[in-house]
């Protein structure tokens, strides 16, 4: 599948995408304490989703039943709301959310400790989270896919942590996954070349042990092998003429 690169147009559907993601995302960090549900926070996003008239991308996207993504600790994404499911002291969580406004996607990710979490489990997330904006700094026309992988990869490798592999960034517009993925790991190859106006989800999946993964039964919570911590950080980013720019963002409000 090719690459679209984007219109004005276009990029203006997806900045305002990005803004009511945002504010959503606000409203999920408002929510996190211990004794909240995973069920109760989807509900809160999906509400804040349809306030502004937009859709949530998730819901029934390939049968996905919710409009977040909420994983806990072990769980990398795609962890299913259940009522069941009660935010303990001392877990973390990622929250992963995406709007579509008149057409256009925006897609992004946060992890959050739930009440005092241990220096180990608050390192992974800060690192996670500084390794997205490594990836920032290299995402400039010219330069490639590979570029940004290897920032995230470097990184977070020389901090001790590992890179998910089975699961990769990808473009998003009309669609919520286009063309190209973008890795969070190297091997080298460049990949396609950063040109102004394509967007790019950028998701770093960072575990504290081993990179592998596994599905669980639902067939949907991707979970680390080991059962160690994993954290997600994820924007979405248009590649300008200058510097990149964030799009799933809102002023005033903490990325
Ligand atoms: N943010 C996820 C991604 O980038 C989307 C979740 S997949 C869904 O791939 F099926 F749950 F929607
Ligand atoms: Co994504």
């Amino acid at each position: 599948m090719a690459i679209v690169i984007k219109s004005q147009r276009e990029i203006e559907l997806m900045r305002e995408a990005g803004r009511i993601l945002a504010l959503t995302h606000e409203e999920l960090r408002k929510a996190v304490k211990p004794g909240i549900s995973t069920y109760e926070i989807d509900k809160i996003g999906e509400e804040v989703i349809r306030s502004y008239g937009c859709i949530p991308s998730f819901l029934n996207y390939n049968g996905y039943p919710a409009s977040v993504c909420v994983s806990v600790n072990e769980e990398v994404v795609h962890g299913i709301p259940s009522k069941k499911r009660i935010l303990q002291d001392g877990d973390i969580v990622s929250l992963d959310c995406g709007v579509i406004y008149k057409g256009y996607h925006s897609d992004s990710a946060r992890t959050y400790g739930v009440g005092e979490i241990s220096e180990k489990a608050s390192d992974l997330i800060k690192v996670t989270k500084e390794s997205f904006f490594e990836a920032l700094k290299v995402c400039k026309a010219g330069n490639h896919i590979n570029d940004i992988s290897k920032a995230v990869f470097d990184y977070i490798t020389a901090r001790g942590y590992s890179a998910v592999r089975d699961l990769v960034g990808h473009g998003v517009g009309a669609n919520l996954h286009e063309a190209p993925e973008v890795p969070n790991f190297t091997r080298l190859k460049k990949g396609p070349k950063l040109k102004p106006g394509m967007t790019l989800a950028i998701e770093p999946m960072i575990n504290i042990g081993t990179y592998e993964v596994l599905w669980l039964d639902d067939d949907w919570t991707v979970v680390t092998a080991d059962g160690e911590l994993s954290a997600h950080y994820e924007n979405t980013v248009l590649i300008t003429e200058g510097e990149p720019e964030i799009l799933s963002r809102a002023q005033g409000i903490e990325l």
